[in-house]
């Protein structure tokens, strides 16, 4: 199809997580639209042109091959392509801030007012600027005060799309979301905006599950959905420890609680805790808006989801040690999985990165296991490369271990030969289940000593 029959050009600047599948979902149910997508990382770029995708997501690679050269694009050229545009979703990553003021809680948005002044710079006509990255409420109304100030007559308009897909499920969450959102100022143009983005998603997402709302009511219920969850997790985390030592199933409480249609089931697994990019860095910048409006109570409910999010790993790790009396120096013990969490080579935030970091202090030696995160979890670990091995064949992993840790609840794990593993293992041997996927009595009939979470561990002495 030529350039003349597309009726609109979508840009998105950053290729990553959100980036990537959005934009191939977009193109592929879209072949309308042209899209094309940005990034300041030449070698991510080649990776989306080849079959060779940077980010493991699954069906994705299909997603992408429909439409990949006949209306989806990759490119570095982002000037070029910021011209022509006349949609531009921002989907740059948005860190916790480490310097300066608000170090550690608020978002570090250096990378999303650089792509603000790129497109002041180079744009020739009016444009609407989508916000796809999750930012602080009110980051759109800094985004317009930067493009407002260009005195070439353009006009551009904000809008936020907060991305509510989960890494492991992206594809299916794109094609069949729970809900769109997109947030515009309530004005004659805002809301023109904003039909703009909703008229792309109603090509494959029925009407009642496109939400519209204000610009600044868009970018807090990101922060929110993101607290909510990551709070749930510590709520079933916190309650996991009450049972270890009252001898009660966090899994039969949970299941108790969920059939409550109040309460429901998703997301009460639990585990050595949550991580990704997201939970902490979401839930530390809502934090940091409340202080800054002085709702210290506020900031702390919510602070204390990550504290309970770090007692649950540091409790981990403290149970390993303490279990392999004590010492556990040169001792090799086996992590199953490193990703956050299954069906995604992510590892950023993983509690994989903090129990082996903990584990190489008390001088273990660590080997790793997982099906797809080893390329992230040798970067992860650089300074600690001579307490840490990498192996992607599990049984190899444990063979000679006195210990395995389950970290990452891949489908993978679930369906070992665990006696093989046992047998293999030096005496006595110890499995840590983080993540409550394996059937304890069975494995502690096999001769491990078994320590869920949530639940007491099956111990042979
Ligand atoms: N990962 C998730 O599951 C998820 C879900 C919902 C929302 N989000 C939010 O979406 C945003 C992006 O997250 P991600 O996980 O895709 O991050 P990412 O790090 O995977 O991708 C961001 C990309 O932006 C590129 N980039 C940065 N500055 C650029 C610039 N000036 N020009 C061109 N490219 C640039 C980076 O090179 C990187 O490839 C974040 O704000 C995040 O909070 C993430």
């Amino acid at each position: 199809m030529s350039n003349e029959n597309f009726i609109k050009n979508i840009l998105c600047i950053g290729a990553g997580y959100v980036g990537g599948p959005t934009m191939a979902m977009i193109a592929a149910k879209c072949p309308r639209y042209k899209v094309t997508v940005v990034d300041v990382n030449a070698e991510k770029i080649k990776a989306w042109q080849a079959d060779n995708l940077p980010i493991y997501e699954p069906g994705l690679l299909d997603v992408v091959k429909k439409a990949r050269g006949r209306n989806l694009f990759f490119s570095t050229d982002t000037e070029a392509h910021i011209k022509s545009a006349d949609i531009i979703f921002v989907s740059v990553n948005t860190p916790t801030k480490m310097y300066g003021a608000g170090a550690g809680k608020t978002a570090d948005l250096q990378f999303w007012e650089k792509t603000a002044r790129d497109i002041l710079r180079v744009a020739e006509s009016d444009k609407i600027i989508v916000e796809k990255s999750t930012l602080p409420v009110r980051t759109a109304e800094a985004m317009e005060r930067i493009l407002s100030s260009n005195g070439k007559g353009i006009r551009f308009d904000v809008v936020s799309n907060p991305e509510f897909l989960a890494e492991g499920t992206a594809i299916s969450d794109l094609e069949n979301p729970d809900r769109v959102l997109v947030g515009s100022k309530e004005t004659e143009r805002g809301r023109r905006a904003r039909e703009s983005i909703v008229e792309i998603y109603a090509n494959w997402i029925s009407r009642d599950r496109i939400i519209t709302c204000d610009i600044w009511s868009a970018e807090l219920s990101k922060l929110v959905a993101n607290a909510f969850l990551a709070q749930r997790i510590s709520s079933i985390n916190s309650i996991s420890a009450l049972c270890e030592k009252t001898e009660a199933d966090v899994k039969k409480v949970a299941h108790a609680i969920g059939m409550d249609s109040r309460i429901g089931l998703k997301f009460l697994n639990a585990s050595i805790g949550f991580g990704g990019s997201c939970f902490r860095k979401d839930i530390l910048n809502l934090v940091y808006i409340c202080e800054y409006y002085g709702l210290h109570e506020v900031a702390e409910y919510w602070e204390n989801v990550i504290k309970i999010n770090e007692y649950q790993e540091g409790r981990f790790v403290q149970k390993m040690i303490h279990a392999m009396f004590n010492t556990i120096a040169n001792k090799r013990i086996a992590l199953f999985g490193f990703a956050f969490k299954a069906n995604t080579g992510d590892t950023r935030e993983s509690p994989a990165i903090y129990v082996t970091q903990k584990l190489a202090e008390e001088r273990a030696h660590v080997v790793i296991t997982d099906p797809k995160a080893i390329r992230n979890a040798e970067q992860d670990l650089k300074d600690i490369r001579e307490y840490v091995e990498f192996e992607t064949d599990p049984y190899k992993a444990a063979q000679g271990a006195h210990a395995v840790a389950i970290l990452t609840e891949w489908d993978l794990f679930k369906t070992l030969d665990y006696k093989k593993i046992y047998e293999n293992m030096e005496k006595p041997a110890f499995l840590f289940d983080g993540r409550n996927i394996l059937d304890h009595r069975r494995i502690f009939d096999i001769g491990f000593n078994v320590y869920p979470i949530g639940k007491p561990p099956l111990m042979h002495f």
